[in-house]
């Protein structure tokens, strides 16, 4: 039995104390796991946009404080009562999307949302209580997973296995980012092979999306993005061309007509703007186009022109590419561990729990597609520099 079993764990997290506010590293105390819940040792946490417009007013429902963070993998310290799937030392991801298998949404096959999630949005667990205090407050869990901080209590059905070849800061981006985009191309929609796709946004979610068309065999994968930076890694990972916006005069979704010869068969925007959501459906091929929303974080509502869906267009909207972690998460890994997933070319910047406010910089200046913050950095150099002797390190963080 570990020292640490039955026991409030001490440790670092980030805490998100106001909205609007910059995150605080604080000393924040881990109480044991209760009943059908695991206490994880955080390896590494992706972080992803939907984090920064959390804590930024974009969730009418957020709480605080409370310890943000929803892309994690690390290895399980203890378990609670009841709880079957996972035993202390696997090697786990975290999903907010719970997987209970019983209520409503589980039952029906067609979705891959869960009611205990809506439930956690609370920020409570499912007990209604929470696990985390700091400086004598309780705070609130993030859909119960919570994965900036050293430690955190998770419900069993949001805790995934996977094998432990796989390394664990490629890993966390499988929790969300990586499902999120490259489940949309598989579960949200099935893109065909000699599809033509556009992708507005080519962040870890938007690159998610390329590489899910590129398996799948679309013809075209036109990737769309004002960072022209961002085009040589979408090329390697899939794109067949890329544009930038502001280099037209007209609008992108004429520009795209042209290209295509009407539009697209599939478009996805992963950004979160009402304008590219538009401009997403306009581009999209008259009569079996398809337009999958995936950003979050929109400010106005959607100005769409029910004559132009009569012909047989369809919006979708897709939370976590649609889905059901406990069967892709495995699977993703599977694929990166066979070659066939770049995860690597994903993580652009390794960081310090002490850099998170960075990681929201670079994400905000667009120069990030992944941030991966390492919560054991000496371990966790020792292990890349063995598979790849190519990334640098600075003394508090990872540059590839
Ligand atoms: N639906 C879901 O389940 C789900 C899951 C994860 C993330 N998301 C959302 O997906 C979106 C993308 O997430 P991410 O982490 O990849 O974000 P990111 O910030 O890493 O990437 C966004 C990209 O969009 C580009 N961009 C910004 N404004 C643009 C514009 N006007 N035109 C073209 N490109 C523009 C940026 O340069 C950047 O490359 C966010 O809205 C996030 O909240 C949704
Ligand atoms: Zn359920
Ligand atoms: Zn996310």
């Amino acid at each position: 039995m570990l020292e640490t079993e039955g026991k409030p764990i001490s440790c670092r997290a980030a805490v998100a104390w106001e909205n609007g506010k910059p995150l605080v590293v604080e000393t924040v105390e881990v109480n044991p796991p209760s009943t059908g819940e695991v206490r994880i040792k955080m390896v590494a946490a992706g972080v992803c946009h939907s984090d920064l417009t959390y804590f930024n007013g974009g969730y009418a429902n957020a709480v605080f404080p409370c310890i943000i963070g929803h892309e994690g993998a690390g290895i399980v310290e203890s378990i609670g009562e009841g709880v079957t799937s996972v035993k202390p030392g696997d090697h786990v991801v975290v999903s907010y999307i719970t997987n209970c298998g019983e209520c409503t949404y589980c039952r029906y096959p067609k979705t891959n949302l869960c009611c205990r999630m809506d439930e956690l949005e609370t920020g409570i667990m499912l007990d209604g209580t929470t696990r985390l205090k700091s400086k004598g407050r309780q705070l609130y869990h993030y859909y119960g997973v919570s994965t900036f901080g050293e430690y955190s209590v998770v419900p069993e059905i949001g805790v995934i296995k996977i094998a432990e070849s796989m390394p664990l800061d490629r890993a966390c981006l499988i929790g969300c980012c990586v499902s999120t985009g490259y489940g949309a191309t598989l579960n949200t929609v099935k893109v065909e092979a000699g599809s033509k796709v556009a992708v507005w946004g080519l962040g870890g979610v938007g690159l998610s999306v390329v590489m899910g068309c590129k398996a799948a065999g679309a013809a075209r994968i036109i990737g769309i993005d004002i960072k022209a930076e961002k085009f040589d890694v979408a090329k390697d990972l899939g794109c067949t061309e890329c544009l930038n916006p502001n280099d037209h005069a007209k609008p992108i979704q004429q520009v795209l007509k042209v290209m295509t010869d009407g539009g697209l068969d599939y478009t996805f925007e992963c950004i979160g703007h009402a304008e590219t959501m538009e401009a997403a459906f306009e581009s999209s091929h008259l009569a079996w186009g398809t337009t999958v929303i995936i950003g979050i974080g929109t400010k106005r509502d959607l100005t769409l022109n029910p004559w132009k869906l009569l012909s047989g267009r369809t919006v979708k909207g897709s939370k976590v590419g649609g889905s059901v972690a406990k069967e892709l998460f495995p699977r993703l890994c599977e694929e990166y561990l066979a070659g066939r997933l770049n995860l690597d070319k994903l993580i652009t910047h390794r960081m310090s729990l002490d850099e998170i406010n960075k990681a929201f910089d670079v994400m905000r200046a667009g120069e990030s597609i992944r941030s991966v913050i390492l919560f054991e950095v000496d371990r966790a150099l020792q292990r890349l520099t063995e598979v790849e002797p190519d990334f640098q390190c600075t003394k508090r963080g990872w540059k590839m």
